[in-house]
């Protein structure tokens, strides 16, 4: 006797999308250790959740994603850990000319870039250069990524043009702030998820998350579906957004 899965598509109201989804990839260690695997299979499994997630919110018409693939903090794991993550993700960026890149994503990275090696930062510039015509979904990818370096960032930027006479102090607005960030230009996210029920932002857009709607789920992230992610979306928008208001 088969059972189908119910679609639970049929249930999201089209009308009412997030813009702009945050995704904060977690669980990929533990997600290894549970089948006693090493920590990089759970590394290489994320990747295709990732492959398959952005593709869903494509299809569905979200037109931002951020995803959460290596924060300013994860610098402090094993060296082993740091490679195979790094490689990764270059290979990500690689094969995406081939596969998402032809879904019509706009694939960007957010994050310092300095720190990365040589061959990243020429791989992400022709990942950007090669899909920033594309019209579909932006993909900010979020790598050597942290939401205070970010912030101290603007802040320098925007007291060079003070110093420089450009602007006066007292004109700084939270626009002009949101401006300089490396999401300047794209919506707040509307929806943060979080796999693996760490109840944390561990530093991933605090300006930009002031009004998002947090999700957590215990799923661990090679493991988070396209029917979890339908859930998410439906749990979102049974939510009642007041921003402050009554
Ligand atoms: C998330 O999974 C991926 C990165 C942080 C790069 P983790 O590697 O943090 O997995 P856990 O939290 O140890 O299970
Ligand atoms: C956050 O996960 C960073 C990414 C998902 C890339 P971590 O696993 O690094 O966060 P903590 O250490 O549990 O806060
Ligand atoms: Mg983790």
């Amino acid at each position: 006797m088969f059972f189908r899965k119910k679609n639970k598509l049929s249930e999201i109201d089209m009308e009412n999308l997030p813009k702009h989804i945050g995704v904060i990839m977690d669980g990929n260690g533990r997600w290894a250790k549970k089948r006693g695997l090493p920590r990089s299979a759970g590394h290489q499994a994320g990747a295709d959740t990732l492959k398959k997630i952005v593709t869903e919110c494509n299809n569905i018409g979200i037109k931002y994603i951020t995803v959460y693939a290596f924060s300013t903090e994860n610098w402090k794991r094993p060296k082993e850990e740091v490679d195979f993550l790094m490689n990764l993700l270059l290979s990500y960026l690689r094969d995406s000319e081939r596969t998402l890149a032809k879904e019509n994503v706009v694939i960007r990275a957010i994050g310092g870039r300095e720190e990365l090696t040589e061959e990243i930062q020429e791989q992400i510039k022709k990942t950007e250069e090669f899909t920033k015509n594309n019209t579909g979904i932006v993909m900010n990818i979020a790598l050597n990524y942290g939401s205070r370096e970010e912030l101290v960032r603007a802040a320098r930027i925007l007291a060079e043009r003070s110093k420089s006479g450009e602007i006066n102090p007292e004109d700084i607005t939270e626009d002009m702030i949101s401006a300089e960030l490396y999401t300047g230009g794209q919506p707040d996210p509307d929806l943060i998820i979080r796999t693996s029920y760490e109840l944390r932002l561990s530093n991933f857009m605090m300006w930009q998350s002031a009004y998002s709607e947090l999700y957590f789920t215990k799923t661990l992230w090679p493991d988070f579906s396209v029917n979890d992610l339908h859930n998410a979306i439906i749990e979102y928008q049974s939510r009642n957004r007041r921003y402050g208001g009554v």
